[in-house]
């Protein structure tokens, strides 16, 4: 009885954490997405169309008044533009992690709204500046990519993504834990970890979001190349801050406080001396 009673405090305050933990377990998300039409073939023609948009979190600071993109199936779109000039947001409506208030997002001309989000997301590819890596193995970590990939689809994979060679030199090779979110990794490592499970999820849609902004020169090398070759016939959104992965875009699109204020290809948009982009790339030179 004495000792239960000493443990009352901790038996307390456990309880009381474990109600906060509950409250955000109950939560309802806004973005109704298990009903609707299941995305079955994909072009990958995405638009974006009158949107408007503001953080729940901040109503009144309207990010997009009236946002129009396009981007052609299987070509690639960078986005470049200051901090802040609302760039990742774009991403995030994509994918559908928010829902513009005004009209709409279609990819192949449907309504993303309309779609059951898990079929939406299964033809979109996401590698972020920092990726999303589980306290698990490599080889888990990869899979996630695609249920029920076998080993060699794996492999063949991580080859790909520039990987192979160094997973197999770790003492426990595939089965290494990569630790809490990847820590037992360098950051090229995790990016290439994060590559191989977008290659073997093999997606109509790729969203690349700073992913090599990270990296020293060397590792950047090494994922560019993996990153390449996964952009190849997709349809890819780029957000880059290097001249060397914004010029090989089909087209590029200036942002500038959610807005795009200029768009063409490198080559083009570089004759206009007075221009956002010719000034953006000058900076960085
Ligand atoms: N989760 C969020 N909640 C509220 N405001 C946000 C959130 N994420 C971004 N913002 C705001 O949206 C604007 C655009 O941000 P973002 O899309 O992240 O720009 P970029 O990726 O180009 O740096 C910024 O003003 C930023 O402060
Ligand atoms: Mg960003």
């Amino acid at each position: 009885m004495g000792e239960t009673l000493a443990m009352a405090p901790d038996l307390l305050k456990g309880n009381q954490m474990v109600a906060s933990v509950f409250e955000v377990m109950d939560r309802k998300t806004e973005v109704l997405g298990d009903v609707g039409e299941e995305l079955m073939t994909v072009e990958g023609t995405i638009e974006l169309r009158g949107v408007q948009f503001s953080y729940p979190s901040r109503p009144e600071v309207l990010i997009f008044k009236d946002f129009n993109l396009r981007v052609r199936s299987g070509k690639s779109m960078a986005l470049v533009g200051q901090s802040g000039s609302g760039k990742s947001s774009v991403i995030s409506l994509i994918l559908r992690f928010y829902d513009p208030t005004a009209v709409r997002v279609m990819i192949d001309g449907k309504d993303i709204k309309k779609l059951k989000i898990k079929s939406l997301r299964r033809h979109i590819g996401l590698v972020q500046q920092e990726p999303t890596l589980f306290a698990t193995s490599i080889y888990e970590n990869i899979l996630y990519g695609k249920e029920g990939a076998s080993e060699s689809e794996v492999i063949e994979a991580t080859k790909l993504a520039n990987a192979h060679t160094f997973v197999s030199s770790l003492p426990e090779g595939y089965s290494t834990k990569v630790g809490e979110r990847g820590v037992q990794l360098s950051g090229g490592q995790r990016q290439r970890v994060a590559i191989a499970r977008a290659i073997l999820k093999n997606p109509e849609i790729l969203l690349l979001d700073e992913a090599t902004s990270a990296l020293d020169v060397e590792s950047e090398r090494v994922v560019q190349q993996a990153l390449d070759r996964l952009m190849k016939n997709r349809t890819t959104i780029v957000v880059a801050h290097r001249l060397s992965t914004i010029k090989n875009a089909d087209q590029i699109s200036v942002l500038h406080d959610g807005k795009i204020i200029e768009q063409g290809t490198h080559s083009s948009l570089i004759e206009n001396k007075n221009g956002a982009y010719y000034k953006l790339i000058n900076i960085q030179q």
